[in-house]
């Protein structure tokens, strides 16, 4: 019987281990605050945007709600990012993506002072994460770290293969598994014979962004398999870059969608705006 990889329930504890974090340091006199940007109305957007600020209320972190015009300029945008790296009280800075076309997203992420850049994008972070210096993280492959550590699944010398490159994701993925002593291969939408390749992985990791893509001849028996897709099937129902009723059988654990990865992406933000606050 597969282990299905319970990601509602994991952030949770994530999330109430934050909570008494956060409790303890506010008997201290320390607040913390996450400053929350949305620019236009992208109803995805404004799901994540509100789950984000509802984690907030819940864990006992302030967020500071900026939901800005479509039409605002880039130096506009600019503004209130240095505003906010300059303000004492803010811990975090978030802005959501994706921005509008007219708006350089490098140009914001790299004018978000690393020390608040709790998504883990600016170059500084990366780069920390790709020498082994502390920084703040990815949050999507922090979690699924999180996931594979308190399943009590092995990543040191196991077999890796991630599926995708995003600078979000699939990078920092393949750099947190090395850093866990795993032996990672990087495959994409480019690598020749994806279906061998994929099948040398004890750990597979799937972030494609194509709807239930990974059938069961990607699957080795007995693999790990997180699926770090979301999207709605020709029912209007949700699920993940991977044929989960079709590798169900195969696998020895694997997450599922909804509940698997997705609910983790919230917790170590969460987490990352603590640790922000506790470095200050
Ligand atoms: N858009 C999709 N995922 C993310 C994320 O993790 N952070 C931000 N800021 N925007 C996103």
């Amino acid at each position: 019987m597969a282990q299905i990889i319970d990601g509602k329930l994991i952030s949770q504890q994530i999330k109430d281990e934050l909570k008494e974090k956060v409790s303890a340091l506010k008997e201290e006199g320390k607040e913390i605050s996450l400053a929350v940007i949305q620019v236009g109305k992208d109803p995805a957007s404004s799901v994540y945007v509100n789950n984000k600020k509802k984690a907030c209320a819940y864990i006992g972190i302030n967020s500071l709600s900026y939901e800005l015009e479509e039409t605002i300029s880039e130096t506009e945008l600019l503004k209130l990012i240095y505003d906010l790296n300059d303000n004492p009280v803010v811990n975090g800075i978030l802005v959501q993506l994706p921005l509008p076309s007219h708006i350089k997203e490098d140009k914001i992420i790299n004018a978000i002072v690393p020390e608040k850049d709790v998504d883990g994008f600016h170059p500084q972070n990366v780069g920390a994460l790709c020498i082994g210096e502390k920084g703040f993280v990815s949050c999507t492959p922090a979690g699924i770290i999180q996931l594979l550590k308190r399943s009590n699944i092995e990543i040191a010398g196991k077999e890796c293969v991630v599926i995708g490159r995003s600078n979000i994701v699939g990078k920092p993925m393949s750099l947190l598994l090395l850093a866990e002593n795993g032996t990672v291969t990087i495959a994409h939408s480019r690598t020749k014979d994806l279906k061998e390749v994929a099948r040398r992985a004890d750990i597979l990791v799937v972030a494609i962004g194509k709807p239930q893509f990974i059938t069961a001849d990607y699957v080795k028996k007995g693999a790990v398999v997180i699926d770090v897709g979301i999207h709605r099937d020709e029912n209007n129902k949700l699920c993940g870059d991977v044929d989960y009723e079709g590798v169900i059988h195969k696998v020895s654990a694997i997450t599922p969608v909804p509940g698997g990865v997705g609910p983790m992406t919230i917790a170590m933000l969460m987490n990352n705006c603590v640790e922000s606050a506790l470095n200050f």
